[in-house]
């Protein structure tokens, strides 16, 4: 089951007329920290309306996807004029990409929708080249508030199983060890974690200038070694495994990186049309490609 955002005001409501600057700038300075600056092409997973995209504009070639057309035509309106950027209206379980395509990709906000991890984690490390980066973050379980409540009997349960908590229909929270164990089952080797939004509190966001508890989580992300019990977790991974099929993904270009989502077979572009050889037909407007149903 996908957790569907077609249509819904998520960039108004969750992010501008919310008080959310602490927790979109803590975000940056992670993602800045991890994703290489420079590189061929990277994918952002379930971009949404594009929020984190003026980080990538250091890559040759840019890929936003997203389950919902409404979040990503909204990324369209700010990025659609610069020649570098695909907009891809896809899902995370059955992605468009030939393998090995990607030389980086993030996604951000997005695995706490997530049920089959291990399904979306192999279909997103396929799509990265050998030694490619990945910058996932997850929500974490075993967090400071949820530890605290079970201790004093708040919550009934566990923070430290090791199995995913879904809080509300289709909205995870994940154990580090449990998260890790399956980027390593789908080819990616973490290099590194950070610990971010510590200071996610309403009444810290109240009397505290967003500045100084920015500055305060950039420290405090540098204690993840030490352990992780913020609400959000960033992780950088690198592609292990080298395959035949993945090994000169990289060298596609145009729209040599598609693959039919259902069959896998090549496409070809057909005016507005990607094409497979069975004839399945996808729409694909100027750099504005539609992978969720055929036409
Ligand atoms: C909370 S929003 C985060 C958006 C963006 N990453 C950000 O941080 O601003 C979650 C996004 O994940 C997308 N999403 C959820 N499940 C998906 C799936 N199976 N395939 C593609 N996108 C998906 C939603 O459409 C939505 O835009």
């Amino acid at each position: 089951m996908i957790c569907d955002y077609e249509g819904s005001d998520y960039k108004t409501r969750f992010w501008q007329n919310a008080d959310r600057a602490y927790e979109d700038a803590v975000e940056r300075v992670a993602l800045r920290r991890m994703l290489p600056e420079k590189g061929r092409r990277i994918v952002e997973f379930g971009a949404g309306f594009g929020r984190l995209a003026e980080l990538y504009t250091g890559y040759e070639e840019i890929i936003l996807l997203d389950y919902s057309r409404t979040l990503l035509e909204q990324a369209q309106e700010r990025w659609g004029g610069d020649p570098r950027f695909k907009f891809v209206a896809a899902d995370i379980y059955h992605l468009p990409f030939a393998a090995g395509v990607m030389s980086a990709a993030t996604m951000i906000r997005v695995i706490h929708h997530i049920e089959d991890v291990p399904a979306a984690l192999q279909q997103i490390s396929r799509a990265i080249a050998p030694q490619g980066k990945f910058v996932l973050e997850f929500a974490n379980k075993r967090n400071i508030k949820s530890m605290t409540r079970y201790a004093l009997r708040r919550q009934k349960w566990n923070p430290s199983q090791p199995e995913p908590f879904e809080f509300v229909k289709l909205n995870f929270d994940f154990h580090p060890a449990w998260m890790l164990e399956q980027l390593r089952l789908a080819g990616l080797k973490t290099e590194r974690t950070l610990a971010v939004s510590y200071l996610r509190s309403g009444l810290l966001k109240r009397i505290v200038p967003v500045a100084l508890m920015v500055y305060a989580d950039a420290v405090l992300q540098l204690t993840a070694p030490l352990g992780l019990l913020s609400p959000s977790v960033f992780t950088l991974n690198s592609r292990a495994s080298v395959s035949d099929e993945s090994a000169d993904g990289q060298a596609a270009s145009g729209d040599d990186i598609f693959r039919c989502p259902r069959t896998g077979q090549k496409l070809r572009r057909d005016g507005d049309l990607m094409v497979n050889e069975d004839g399945l037909r996808w729409q694909a407007r100027g750099n504005f490609f539609d992978f969720k149903e055929p036409v």
